[in-house]
This record gives structure tokens, sequence and C-alpha cells, in this order.
């Protein structure tokens, strides 16, 4: 082979990983470029490491940081239940309780951690802007694990918290409690809220509760936001689909079935009014798009995984008696996220039932972007919505 052809081989090599095609009125577009190509050369070694028989994500390990106290806080891993967490408690001496913020991290359900680097982060923030003591739990995680644990680790770290004597313990006001989280931390956070309202054993009410670009629902895969996002940064459909398949499932198939929306039976066809994007979005998110009602192939799917259909894992097809419990809910959106619709459609549901709802959309965001406003990947638009985020907890928890 020629220079001249070695040259345009590397530059074509180059080219195929530094170019994403990205909207016009993204910013820093180029920093963002080069994110999105380490990001694709994480998901080819996760594809080796997997088939070489490793843990697929072993090496976001090195995004683990140890808990460390500083002059202002003091942060411990601990367990709550026998659940891991890292718990953050201002050192300043208080005269009052102080309010508290119970966080559940995002990674599709089967990546991430509190100890990554910028959910340690996020948790130090909270503790310095809100005064508040955080609790940011772990959960265990697919694929080894599926479907209900990763729902009910989260939900014994959360009712080991819920008691007096704990709240007590770390100084906390039990009527300013927040349950917070982002993408399947905000379906979590969601699932659990939800399931409070039905446990005669948890007397503490929670005061509010934060979902960041929340999924909520496995039913429908072609909401306009998968389709005009499908392709783009950090969470492609392909890759969501695969998420939502491995927390209930390793059997393949169910992924096949979702990518061409044709997982559920007619069984599951009186739930598709909780989730009919016609009747639930707001006009300007419709925007030439057109609904076709769902196409009932695999019956032998729905029965066999049977979790897609559970408002543990899918709150939004919770019935509105269920809803109206909630306590006051903000929701963050992004304009260029699969999941955008399910956050919007939640919030019709909130209001139609009569919960309070705060909602901000971010027209230039994009999925993970909470997590991009730290050390390890630094943009505006991240501590945009940080900013955004802890304001909303300040002025109301
Ligand atoms: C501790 O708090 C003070 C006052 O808010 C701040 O100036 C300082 O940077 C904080 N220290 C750390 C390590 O965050
Ligand atoms: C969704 O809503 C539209 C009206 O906006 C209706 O025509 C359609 O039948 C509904 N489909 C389902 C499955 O609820």
């Amino acid at each position: 082979m020629g220079k001249k052809s070695l040259c345009l081989l590397i530059s074509c090599v180059l080219a195929y990983y530094l170019y994403t095609p990205l909207p016009d009125n993204i910013e820093q577009s180029w920093r963002l470029m080069l994110t999105c190509a380490v990001f694709r050369i994480e998901m080819q070694l996760a594809s080796l490491l997997e088939m070489l028989g490793f843990r697929p994500f072993i090496f976001l390990d090195v995004l683990e940081v140890p808990p460390t106290s500083d002059e202002n806080v003091t942060v411990a891993d601990t367990l709550f239940n026998n659940v891991p967490v890292r718990v953050f408690v201002p050192k300043q001496k208080s005269s009052t309780l102080r309010r508290a913020v119970f966080y559940i991290h995002g990674g599709g359900w089967a990546i991430g951690s509190a100890a990554w680097a910028p959910y340690d982060e996020l948790g130090r923030q909270m503790v310095q802007k809100l005064d508040a003591v955080v609790v940011s739990t772990n959960y265990r995680l697919s694929p080894q694990y599926h479907f209900p644990t990763q729902f009910e680790d989260v939900y014994d770290a959360l009712r080991w918290f819920l008691r007096k004597k704990v709240l007590a313990e770390y100084g906390v006001d039990p009527t300013r409690i927040c349950i917070a989280g982002d993408s399947a931390g905000g379906n979590l956070a969601a699932a659990v809220n939800q399931k409070l309202l039905d446990d005669p054993e948890v007397k503490i009410k929670v005061k509010i509760q934060s979902l960041v670009y929340p999924a909520l629902q496995a039913l429908d895969m072609d909401l306009p936001s998968y389709r005009e996002n499908g392709h783009l940064p950090f969470l492609p459909k392909y890759l969501m689909v695969m998420f939502w398949s491995l927390y209930f499932t390793s059997d393949k198939a169910l992924a096949e079935a979702m990518l061409t929306n044709q997982h559920t039976s007619v069984d599951s066809s009186h739930l598709f009014k909780f989730v009919n994007w016609s009747t639930l979005l707001p006009e300007r998110f419709k925007k030439g798009h057109v609904y076709t009602n769902p196409i009932h192939e695999h019956s032998d799917l729905t029965k066999k995984f049977l979790g897609f259909l559970d408002v543990r894992a899918s709150p939004l097809l919770a019935e509105d008696s269920k809803l109206k419990g909630l306590p006051l809910t903000h929701i963050l959106t992004c304009q260029y996220d699969v999941l955008r619709d399910d956050g919007l459609m939640y919030l019709s549901r909130l209001k139609a039932a009569g919960v309070q709802v705060a909602h901000e959309h971010v027209e230039d965001g994009f999925h993970g972007i909470l997590s991009f406003g730290s050390p390890v990947i630094d943009l505006k638009v991240g501590h945009r919505i940080v900013n955004k985020y802890l304001k909303w907890l300040k002025e109301n928890l």
C-alpha cells in the first residue's frame, strides 16, 4: 500500500471515529464530538470484553472515586438494609434539622455507581448548595441481576432511610425529603415514589420528587422522540432498547422485537392509552408525526417477560387513582433525547391526575448531560442542567 492510500485510510478511520452529525444549536460541538468518539470506542471495547467473557463495562470502574471527606462534607460508604450507599453529610453544625435528598444514579440499570466521579461530585454539590444530607444509593446491575432486583435494592435502602430513628441520627427533617434520579435512576425514583403510596409500613411522606430525563415505559419504542433522536449521542435507540431488554432478560429475542416495536401482545392493548403520545404529548412535540396503533406480534414475549408491563418498571402505566397521591414533581427533559417523550407524557398524566408538577426543558440538551458538568466531561450545557436541578431543589425542598 502506497503512502497516499495509507494516509487516506488513516483519515477515513479518524473521520469515522470523530465525526458525529449533531443538531445545529448544540454548543461546543467539537468537544462533544470528541466525547462521542471516546464513547464509540468504549462501546466496541465493551462488545470485545463481552465476547472474551468479561463483564462488558468493567473498564468503567476507573470512574469510581473513594469516599473522601473534605473541610465541608463528611463522605462515607455504608450499608442501608444491606444495600451499599454513599452518604454525604455537611460538616458544619446546624441548630435546625436539615433537608435530605435520596439520590438514584443512572446507567440503564446496567452500569453506574454512586462512586462514579460525576455522581460523587453531584452529591457534594447538593450538600454545598442545599445544606442537605445526601444519600446516594447503589443497586445490583444487569445483566447479572434482572428486574425487580434493581427496584427492590433501591426500595430496601429507601425504607431503611425513611425511619424516624435513622433520620434523627443524620439530623434530617422528616418533612423535607426529596427522592431524585436521572435516566434509569429517574425511572427507579418514579417507581419507588409510587410504591411508597401504598406501603402502610412507611409513615414518613416524601415532600418532592425530581426526575431528570427519566425512562418511564417500554411499551412503545416508536415515540416521536425515538424517531427523531434514535441516532444521536449518547443514548441511541439501539442502546436504550438493549438497556430495557437487559433489565428484564438476557434473551436477545426481546431486544430484537423491541427494535421494531413488535414486542407486545394483544393482552397489553388496554395499557396503550397510558403511553398514547397522540393524546399525551403537547402539540409542538407531535409535529409532523403520524400515530400508528401498535402491532401486537409477540404474545409469547409478553407472557415470558411480564416485567415491562409492571408499574415498578414502567411507572407511566400506573392508573390515575395511583398517580394522584404523588408529591410535587419536577421533571427535566432534553430536546435531543429518545427519553424526552417519556418525561413529557408522565407530566401530562400527572397533571390530569391533579398532581402539582414543574417542568423544565433544555432546548439544546441531550441525554446524559447531568453528568457532563463534572471534572470528567466538562460541557457548559452540563453545568446549566445541574444548576437548574439544584435551583429547583433549593426553592422547593
Ligand atoms: C468549602 O466551603 C467554602 C465556603 O462555601 C468554599 O469556599 C470551599 O471551596 C469549600 N471547599 C471545598 C473543598 O469544596
Ligand atoms: C391513541 O389516540 C388516538 C387519538 O388521539 C386514537 O385515535 C387511537 O385509537 C389511540 N390509540 C390507542 C392504542 O390508545
